[in-house]
């Protein structure tokens, strides 16, 4: 079940780096690409960066619309993950050619990529320098939405299934499956 995230704790389900798919909506287009360098940036509210590189429909679609969706794929879902992070939306219907379901929330422009389990609307923070120089956009979360059986009660879930695992891009097709969480006392 998709479940609300407060915002203030919706950075956590970032923080362990895992590769994400980003996803805008541009004059009723819907486009989506894998982006590995998607960092957050701050707490409350929510930032992040993201490398949004200059070419990619995407990127487009994000500044007209000032709008993405960032998520966070799983494991089940690394050719989907290959496949729209190797072709651009310009020249292919991503959704169709790779069989992926899209959902919708009530104002927020970008869809939200169906068997994620963490998803974060965000609103680009105007930074036209940083674009054009570093292709870096920062972004500021306005809804977060999670799947309880990842990710509750504001912290990753020490029982996630094993093909809800999340995965973090090496290079080159190569990924590390996420793995046992290890918690460390504070004494
Ligand atoms: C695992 C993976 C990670 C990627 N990370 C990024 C990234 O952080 N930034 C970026 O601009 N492109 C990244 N890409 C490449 C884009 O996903 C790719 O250029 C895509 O075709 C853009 O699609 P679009 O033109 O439909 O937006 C990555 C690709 C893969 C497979």
């Amino acid at each position: 079940m998709r479940v609300a995230v407060a915002l203030k704790k919706s950075w956590r389900m970032f923080n362990h780096g895992p590769v994400t798919l980003v996803s805008a909506s541009a004059g009723g287009v819907d486009n989506v690409m894998a982006a590995a360098w998607v960092t957050p940036l701050d707490f409350d509210p929510p930032k992040f960066t993201v490398v949004l590189a200059s070419d990619t429909y995407t990127r487009a679609l994000a500044e007209r619309s000032g709008e993405l969706m960032l998520q966070v794929p799983t494991v089940s879902m690394l050719s989907v993950i290959e496949g729209v992070g190797a072709c651009s939306g310009r020249d292919v219907d991503k959704w169709t050619k790779f069989a992926i379901e899209r959902e919708r929330e009530d104002g927020v422009a970008a869809p939200l990529v169906a068997g994620c389990v963490g998803w974060m609307a965000a609103k680009i923070i105007d930074e036209p320098r940083l674009a054009t120089e570093y292709d870096l956009f920062i972004c500021q979360g306005f809804a977060a939405w999670a799947d309880d059986r990842a990710f509750s009660e504001g912290r990753l879930r020490d029982d996630v299934p094993p093909e809800l695992r999340t995965v973090h891009h090496i290079a080159g097709g190569t990924y590390i499956v996420d793995g046992d969480l290890v918690r460390a006392s504070h004494g």
